[in-house]
């Protein structure tokens, strides 16, 4: 990692700021790959991004002063050459959010990007520009992005998501809970990158697609059903697609051993239920509480076991903009 030279030029003509929310998957990770729906919603922890010319662009810095990786960075120069910006621009990065750990980073820095070089180039960054936009970067990451992470990060609250296909287009339903949802999001520590888990799928499922089709539909259900369930506000309904859909994806192939006990130790808590969410293989697992009191009990009794965690409302209040 290189750090940022002493000559960081401030502010001025051309330059712009953005900031998006990360993320978690409640239902249907990797089936909506394959075209079924997914359920998400934004987090209140951001990505916030500040751009400004400097003649050495395009650069990308973290606060700490650490260069991010090229790829990045090109991805960062693609984005500016789409908005007819020059490459002579550093984006300054901050983060509430731990990076690599299935909790929608690359998508919300991504969307804060977009954002910060719209303003900078002096135009309008709607939700569905800023999610088309953040794709330059989700496909670094992820090699080929359904688009969920993109779209909730820029939408915020609780979406109901489902990849354009053929000629069908994108689906986004927008969605109000009939209850507040309380969730706990509980890290593993294990970072591991997206591509990880959604390749090596792919590979299974082309080699015996009468085996995993029916395990992705049956995900794909679960997040269909999950909606109805989180607008009825019916919080039981919604545990117990969760156990599902964990069990399904440990069946595909993308938990591991960490993600597993983490769930069975959250439900032993009394978690309504619990899953991995997003790519797995390691990242983030989320479990669903009765209400914001046993969110906090749960959070009190995983860190009592030394896991890295924190609660949190997921819903409209969790905004995007
Ligand atoms: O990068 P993550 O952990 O948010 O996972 C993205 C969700 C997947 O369904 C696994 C991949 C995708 O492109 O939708």
């Amino acid at each position: 990692m290189s750090r940022a030279p002493s000559s960081a030029a401030g502010p001025g003509a051309g330059s712009g700021q953005g900031s998006a929310p990360g993320k978690v998957i409640l239902l249907g990770e990797h089936a909506v790959v394959y075209g079924h729906p997914a359920l998400a919603g934004a987090l209140s922890q951001r990505i916030f991004v500040e751009v400004a010319a400097d003649a050495a662009g395009p650069c990308v810095y973290l606060t700490s002063g650490e260069s991010a990786p090229a790829e990045l960075v090109s991805a960062f120069g693609a984005m500016a050459a789409e908005l007819g910006l020059g490459a002579s621009l550093r984006a300054t990065v901050r983060t509430e959010l731990p990076l690599g750990g299935g909790l929608g980073s690359s998508a919300a820095l991504g969307v804060a990007l977009a954002r910060a070089l719209c303003e900078a180039a002096g135009q309008p960054c709607p939700p569905g520009r800023a999610a088309y936009l953040a794709l330059h970067l989700e496909r670094v990451f992820h090699g080929a992005p359904s688009g969920v992470d993109p779209a909730v990060c820029a939408l915020g609250g609780l979406i109901l998501f489902t990849r354009a296909q053929g000629s069908a287009p994108e689906a986004v339903v927008t969605l109000a809970p009939g209850r507040p949802l309380h969730v706990l999001v509980a890290l593993t520590g294990i970072a591991r990158g997206t591509r990880r888990t959604v390749l090596p799928l792919a590979a299974r499922r082309e080699e015996r697609p009468a085996l995993y089709d029916p395990l992705l539909s049956a995900l794909g259900e679960l997040a269909r059903g999950g909606a109805d369930a989180l607008v009825r506000g019916d919080l039981a309904d919604l545990g117990v697609r969760f156990d599902a859909a964990h069990g399904i994806l440990a069946a595909l192939g993308v938990s591991c051993t960490e993600l597993d006990e983490l769930c069975a130790a959250l439900r032993r808590d009394g978690a309504l239920g619990a899953k991995l969410t997003g790519a797995g293989g390691g990242g983030a697992a989320l479990a669903l509480a009765q209400d914001a009191a046993q969110a906090r009990v749960l959070e009190q009794k995983a860190r009592a076991r030394g896991v890295q965690c924190f609660a949190a409302r997921l819903g409209p209040e969790a905004q995007s903009g």
